[in-house]
């Protein structure tokens, strides 16, 4: 796999520096957000109410603040990100999701990064990468690498076992076939000979393990989430939060009641939304009511508003730009604004037909005439508000030419039991079929949610959609929606916004 991002520079580029000082360790992780060129900077500070940066000593060696404010900034490529903290500040060595409580040095805030949405991004990665010569935590092979056996015995074998995670921020994720499952899975494409061999993947066309690469999902907004995790598996933040510490940090026992609790109600009372864009400024500004601070009030239960009780169901499900829709004047920001609410129209009414998408539609029902909140409806946050999982063929092994699929392995599932015996799919993540063994599940993820967007690309399940342009370009083209280029700007400037 190439690297995404031009920061991935060869190991050997960096030998000849000293060991860094945990001063300058202290410093990327800071400014991994600071990708935004120099003007857009500027323009962010003028228009936002935006945090100063914390002092270099306030910080940890890791690059996490000893104190996370209530309050806190993070700079992205199109704005500016804030994160609210409910119920206060956190000392952060003394709250449980910040500490290392497993074997491997990781923490949930390693692969949950407060500068980067709380996931993270290649650019962020890779600055840790460079900082530390690929020696922060991240950096186990254990799912950081494309397989837990991936040699990193010279600088070019290391690059290549970290590559996903370099160049996309994936993790390797390793599941057991479902010993229930209707389908018997070949490995088509194997590139890093992990699932293919015995020792760490298949043992047979129905037994093994099975490798997939995703992103992060982010551990924030959690308020609103009806579903956990890309392929639903867990059913609690609680079992959730001791999954990640025995798996990903290989702890040896899980984490107490007491120290669960502690995550649960950190991560609960954690809200993050875009505040301020380059182009608009403050998306609190004039009545409208972008930010975390609305977010933070905004009501939720499951089932809220689903579109499966059409009496109920409002299309409109955002509405943080509403009060912008009638803006006059034709200066810059003011345009900015208009556009990014015409976008948010677009995203709630503009109708176009959903084919083929398991968990939608049917053999009975083949067709929906929707909108983007058929299925993230979830008001002002985007979710699905019940816990339906979908797939809208972002795992094709034949994927679309917006999506950049490539590295990532593929599977042929041949359903041999079940309504769907006999049918045959190629796809780079089975999705929800391996949590239930259903051919009716395969390529179903959760429909995430779409606050905090612009701080975390790459987008979807596997990082195929490199920019927020590119997920547009998706749906367009998948949908047919027929957007027209001014229709495209709009919606991607909203999706910035969020
Ligand atoms: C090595 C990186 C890594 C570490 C460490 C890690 N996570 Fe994650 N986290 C991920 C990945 C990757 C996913 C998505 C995986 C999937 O869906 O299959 C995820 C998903 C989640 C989700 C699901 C969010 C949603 O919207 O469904 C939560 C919550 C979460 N992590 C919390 C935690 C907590 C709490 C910890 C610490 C106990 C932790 N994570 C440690 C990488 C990590
Ligand atoms: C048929 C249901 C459905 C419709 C309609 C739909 N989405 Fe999605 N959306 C999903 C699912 C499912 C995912 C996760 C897919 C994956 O990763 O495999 C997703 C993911 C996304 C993501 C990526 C978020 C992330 O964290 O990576 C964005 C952005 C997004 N959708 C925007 C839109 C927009 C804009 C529209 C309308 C043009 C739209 N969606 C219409 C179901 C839908």
């Amino acid at each position: 796999m190439r690297h995404a991002h031009s920061r991935a520079h060869p190991v050997g580029s960096q030998s000849a520096s000293a060991q860094p000082t945990s001063a300058q360790a202290a410093r990327p992780r800071r400014s991994a957000g600071w990708t935004g060129t120099a003007a857009a900077l500027i323009g962010a500070a003028v228009l936002a109410p935006a945090l100063p940066p914390l002092p270099a000593a306030a910080q940890s060696a890791t690059g996490i603040p000893a104190v996370l404010d209530a309050l806190t900034s993070a700079t992205n490529p199109t704005g500016i990100a804030n994160s609210l903290q409910t119920n206060g500040a956190t000392t952060t060595a003394n709250n449980a999701f910040f500490q290392s409580l497993g074997t491997n040095g990781r923490s949930c805030a390693t692969c949950h990064d407060p500068q980067a949405g709380w996931s993270v991004t290649p650019s962020g990665v890779n600055t840790r990468f460079q900082v530390t010569q690929g020696t922060d935590p991240l950096f186990r092979r254990i799912d950081g690498a494309t397989c837990s056996t991936a040699s990193v015995a010279t600088p070019t074998a290391l690059l290549r076992a970290y590559a996903p995670l370099l160049g996309k921020g994936l993790f390797r994720i390793a599941q057991p076939v479902p010993a229930n499952a209707q389908f018997t899975l070949a490995v088509t494409s194997d590139p890093y000979e992990c699932n293919s061999n015995p020792a760490t993947g298949l043992t047979s066309a129905s037994s093994g393990t099975v490798s997939v690469y995703r992103r992060p999902l982010p551990a924030t907004n959690l308020r609103f989430q009806s579903t956990i995790m890309w392929d639903g598996r867990e059913a609690s933040l609680t079992s959730q939060a001791a999954n990640a510490t025995l798996g990903h940090a290989r702890a040896t026992t899980a984490p107490t009641a007491a120290q669960l609790a502690e995550i649960v109600a950190f991560e609960s009372g954690l809200f993050t939304a875009q505040a301020s864009s380059t182009a608009a400024g403050a998306l609190d500004a004039l009545g409208a009511t972008g930010g975390v601070s609305a977010l933070s009030q905004q009501p939720f239960t499951i089932g809220i508003n689903d579109p499966a009780t059409p009496a109920s169901f409002d299309r409109s499900a955002f509405t943080l730009f509403t009060a912008w829709q009638g803006l006059t004047g034709g200066d810059p920001v003011t345009r900015a604004r208009q556009s990014i609410a015409r976008g948010e129209r677009i995203f709630n009414t503009r109708a176009f037909t959903i084919t083929n998408v398991p968990g939608l539609t049917t053999q009975a029902n083949p067709s929906v005439q929707g909108s983007c909140t058929t299925c993230h409806n979830t008001p002002n946050v985007g979710t699905h508000s019940t816990n339906v999982l979908m797939n809208i063929g972002v795992s094709n092994a034949t994927a679309p030419p917006a999506l950049d699929v490539t590295g990532l392995p593929v599977f042929t599932l041949t359903c041999t039991t079940g309504p769907q015996a006999g049918r045959s799919v190629a796809v780079t993540d089975p999705g929800q079929a391996m949590v239930t063994g259903r051919c009716s599940d395969i390529g179903r993820m959760k429909v995430p949610a779409l606050r905090g967007l612009a701080a975390r690309a790459p987008y979807f399940h596997n990082g195929s959609a490199l920019t927020l342009n590119s997920v547009v370009g998706f749906y367009n083209g998948r949908f047919n929606m027929g957007l027209s280029q001014q229709e495209r700007t709009d919606l991607l400037n909203f999706l910035r916004a969020l």
